[in-house]
């Protein structure tokens, strides 16, 4: 990406306002920071994404179950887990216009090598002295620090004194159904629970576009294991020799790079807690990779001990470079037994589990969360692409395009609109994801296609009237091919798979496309393997 760093944000919004992405919330009353809309478009992506991650992270195991929690929940769930007081952020205020400012973020723009986020209230209001610290709004001088709770607050119910919180994190859902998940499961360990849904935080300063919201979505597994067994991962032979990239705290400390490591050698190396975190690590990577995401823009970071939370033991957050500056996307943190725990205690209930020798254990919990909403942005930056044509379009991987092709007649008259709109419903009877586009010159909608990304576009033209063919047109090369409408379906689900290549059409449809057919039509053979080839793919989440 050839743009500078406020240009590339600036870009993308304006592209996103423009094609249905996202929209800010309340945006005819002046907007709601920290909040916003996906539109049609973005909400298709959206879903996408959280089916590929379905595939990549739960269907893909044999044991992890998904629940879907309440958004509000009672404050003692709150007072088990410690957000009630210790889930705060440093705020600052100005004597003078009021506003409200976190003191890390500003100390921050005054110096970026330092981690002022690790510092407690006291080392910050020193810092803010130090560096001589005024209000951005007006230069008026800045208050003392304090320590601001981050979640929002509701009554339950008419009577006063209930008090109810919007849910921080879905990690506490699952913790308080543990028992109930395990029983209504006989579940064995090791065993996950798995969430996507929305959390809210109350935060001081939201900023950075889609980064820092107080409403946004996780998708958390809480993998509960047996104490004793945390480094015997059934499948860690899969991911042993699976090469990761880790920012240590020593390279932190001295300005260094990050090592790229396998995660057998992280574990060796005591950089990670265990198998079961290190199996993350590497799925995690895995995943990034299949979003298009460049392997050399990312890295977890090993937290400072200052920085890891009150309730874990192990924390690497997974960390992208982008040219505007660091996007934190997933949290792995090793929680111990420390939520059961506390919510035994608060709630006086046990949360034991019955290992098969009857011994009976409370689980150490290992923890993937992943920020919907940011890994959304993230895909949306590393999609982005200028330069190549008049227009800049998103190289969305197949698997989280919006549609897979467009329909479009070459002109609405001589009967090419009816051709058209009937392969459409055709198309759409075949299980193809496919939108109907009539409007304008066809130009525009091939820019239009590509600026939401939208793999293939299906053109009907004079020659589909007589000879029942249609152009294939290829968002990433901008190529065409002629096909016959009847194969259409089954072109767009072998490439859509990764079956074949665009290029190969150009082969396979010879004799369409002014060359000599060395290879003919396909054999019934042919055509199982390429079946069974789709269907491998398709269980492997591709
Ligand atoms: N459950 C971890 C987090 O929300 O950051």
């Amino acid at each position: 990406m050839s743009t500078n760093d406020d240009d590339l944000q600036k870009e993308i919004i304006e592209v996103c306002l423009r094609r249905g992405i996202v929209f800010p919330t309340a945006e005819i009353y002046g907007g709601a920071a920290g909040f916003f809309e996906y539109g049609p478009i973005g909400e298709l992506v959206r879903q996408h994404l959280i089916n590929l991650w379905r595939e990549h992270f739960i269907a893909s195991e044999e044991n992890i179950y998904e629940i879907s929690g309440s958004l509000i929940l009672p404050e003692k769930v709150f007072e088990a887990s410690g957000h009630l007081s210790t889930f705060n952020d440093p705020l600052i205020q100005c004597d003078k216009c009021k506003s409200m400012f976190r003191a890390d973020h500003l100390l921050e723009e005054k110096d970026a090598s330092i981690n002022f986020d690790a510092l407690s209230i006291q080392e910050l209001e020193e810092m803010v002295k130090k560096y001589e610290v005024t209000c951005p709004s007006c230069g008026g001088s800045l208050g003392s620090p304090r320590e601001f709770n981050l979640m929002f607050e509701t009554q339950i119910g008419p009577v006063s004194g209930n008090r109810g919180f919007l849910r921080p994190e879905t990690a506490q859902n699952i913790f308080i159904n543990f028992k109930r998940i395990a029983h209504s499961m006989r579940a064995q360990l090791p065993f996950g629970v798995a969430q996507i849904g929305k959390a809210f935080r109350n935060e001081i300063s939201p900023r950075n576009f889609l980064v820092r919201l107080r409403e946004f979505e996780q998708m958390e597994i809480e993998m509960f294991v047996d104490p004793d067994e945390l480094n015997n991962h059934p499948r860690w032979d899969e991911v042993a020799d699976y090469e990761i990239s880790i920012l240590t705290r020593e390279a932190q400390k001295t300005g260094g790079t990050p090592i790229t490591v396998t995660v057998q050698e992280a574990l060796d190396k005591g950089l990670i807690p265990n198998q079961y975190f290190g199996y993350y690590l590497a799925l995690e990577t895995e995943f990034l990779l299949s979003l298009g995401v460049d392997k050399d823009s990312f890295w977890f970071r090993h937290l400072l001990e200052s920085e890891t939370a009150h309730y874990s033991k192990g924390n690497y957050d997974l960390e992208i470079k982008f040219p505007f500056g660091i996007v934190e996307c997933i949290g792995n943190a090793y929680r111990t037994d420390y939520d059961l725990m506390k919510h035994a205690e608060k709630s006086n209930t046990k949360m034991h589990i019955a290992l098969p020798d009857g011994k009976k254990v409370i689980p150490h919990v290992i923890e993937p969360s992943f920020g919907v909403t940011r890994l959304f942005y993230v895909l949306l930056l590393a999609s982005y692409q200028k330069g190549d044509r008049e227009w800049t379009w998103f190289k969305f991987p197949y698997s989280v395009a919006p549609y897979e092709a467009v329909v479009a007649p070459l002109m609405k008259k001589d009967g090419l609109k009816e051709a058209a709109y009937d392969f459409f419903w055709e198309l759409k009877d075949e299980g193809i994801d496919v939108i109907y586009d009539e409007s304008g010159q066809i130009g525009k909608r091939y820019a239009r296609s590509d600026e939401i990304g939208v793999p293939f576009v299906l053109t009907i033209d004079y020659q589909t009237l007589e000879d029942e063919t249609v152009t294939i047109r290829d968002r990433d090369t901008t190529k065409q091919y002629r096909i016959p409408m009847a194969e259409t379906a089954e072109v767009i689900r072998e490439l859509i798979f990764n079956v074949i290549t665009f290029q190969d059409l150009e082969k396979e449809y010879a004799e369409l496309n002014g060359k000599e057919s060395k290879k003919g039509k396909k054999t019934e053979q042919q055509k199982s393997a390429s079946n069974k080839k789709r269907k491998q793919k398709k269980q492997k989440g591709n």
